[in-house]
């Protein structure tokens, strides 16, 4: 009964209604159907433009036009401090001091850096453990660091993969890998959320597992960052990479996020790649010689802030700070919950591979279809319904709690209720 009250568009009017988040929608873009906005569950591939954006955009062009150089110092938001715009609300999104982050360069070059100073291989601790069907650029990354430090992946690198027949990884799985591996691990490196099945990892109990093992824990947050708000300082996760064109809507291509714990960001001797934009500013325009790093996160910094590529990320972060992360959650609880129930309506052949329980999930839900999958998703897509497809089988779903509202979930039951 309760079920059938669910899918309708007055209950979903209704949950609009008591909804303290459902003034965001308005400060969106949405790409159109037929002269209506579409139903789009795709945040977690490219987050929406903010209105807000243009107008961010176009400042810095002007600061450019009219200041040039000088804007460096006396732009409205002066570009040599540019990247401080970003340290206070992504440590309330990340959970961790402001310090402890930054943005710079992309998430796989981060990746790339962030190796550089936590994969340090000897003959004895070398080995990397991360999830089966990880993103494929994070296999990349490791695959050929492993390889440029002259080890064999097939060796070095130990892919966790779920038991026989399942999608999901048990956390006692990847616990008792990490203890399996004790004495020759280096590192644990896995996607806080798993890309293809939506799962959420706990990362506080395999960071401790990694440390405990004497190994480092690094994550790849891109389907976390904004979506589920974590701790990172708390959790004592070593380091963690994200980028900010999902979740974030910081655009296509947007600046990356870097976090590293404060006991390495205090030590200047961890090695580390460098370049002028991570040292220390009251030296850096010395131009002389001998590295010495900014602290926290910005030591780690290598160039110029590349402030057209950050202002996006900028406006948006406004909005996360109004709406605050904890009070999104609350809402990405109920909304992805509303369009699993309504899920379970269809009659259509799949199954919900994401983990039931909310506490191990974000907003996505990932549809596996046995066959067809493909061309479901295309008819989604003609009938205005944006979301993405995922070899082998997978729709991916993802209601972004600042921008969909529980109508936009029950539109799509109306629709799928008729394929
Ligand atoms: C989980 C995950 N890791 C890494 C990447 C690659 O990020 P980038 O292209 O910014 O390096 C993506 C991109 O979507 C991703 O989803």
């Amino acid at each position: 009964m309760e079920t059938l009250e669910k899918a309708s568009a007055y209950y979903a009017r209704s949950m609009d209604a008591a909804d303290p988040l459902a003034r965001f929608k308005e400060q969106f873009y949405f790409p159109q159907h037929q002269g209506k906005d579409g139903i789009y569950f795709c945040g977690n591939s490219l987050g929406l433009q903010t209105k807000s954006t243009p107008a961010a955009i176009q400042q810095e062009l002007e600061d450019w036009q009219t200041m040039a150089v000088e804007g460096y110092f006396r732009a409205r938001d002066p570009w040599l401090y540019y990247q401080y715009n970003f340290c206070k609300p992504l440590s309330a999104i990340m959970g961790c001091r402001e310090e402890e982050v930054t943005v710079m360069n992309t998430l796989t070059v981060n990746l790339h850096l962030a190796l550089q100073s936590f994969y340090r291989p000897d003959k004895q601790r070398f080995r990397i453990i991360m999830e089966a069907g990880a993103f494929p650029s994070d296999q990349y990354a490791l695959e050929t660091v492993v390889k440029l430090h002259g080890l064999n992946p097939d060796d070095a690198i130990i892919e966790i993969h779920p038991r026989s027949g399942e999608k999901l990884l048990e956390t006692a799985t990847i616990l008792e890998t990490i203890h399996h591996y004790r004495d020759s691990l280096a590192l644990v490196l896995m996607g806080g959320i798993n890309y293809y099945t939506g799962q959420f990892y706990d990362m506080p109990a395999i960071t401790a597992a990694a440390h405990e093992a004497g190994a480092y824990a690094g994550w790849d947050l891109a389907h976390v960052a904004g979506n589920i708000p974590v701790k990172l300082h708390d959790w004592n996760v070593d380091f963690a990479v994200w980028c900010s064109y999902k979740y974030l809507n910081g655009g296509p291509g947007a600046v990356g996020g870097f976090y590293v714990h404060e006991r390495f960001g205090n030590d200047a001797a961890v090695p580390r790649l460098a370049g002028w934009w991570g040292n220390d500013e009251k030296t850096r325009f010395k131009m002389e010689k001998g590295f010495i790093p900014r602290k926290g996160a910005a030591g780690w910094q290598i160039s110029t802030a590349q402030v057209f590529n950050m202002a996006a990320l900028k406006a948006s972060l406004v909005l996360f700070e109004e709406a605050g992360i904890t009070t999104l959650r609350q809402k990405s609880v109920q909304l992805t919950g509303y369009l699993e129930s309504l899920l379970q309506q269809l009659r259509l052949p799949f199954e919900v591979i994401t983990p039931g329980d909310p506490q191990q999930r974000g907003a996505q839900l990932s549809l596996f279809f046995p066959e067809n999958g493909k061309n479901i998703h295309a008819k989604m897509m003609e009938q205005g319904i944006i979301c993405d497809y995922r070899e082998p089988g997978v729709i991916r779903l993802a209601p972004a709690p600042l921008y969909c509202s529980f109508s936009d979930v029950y539109r799509f039951y109306e629709v799928l209720k008729n394929f």
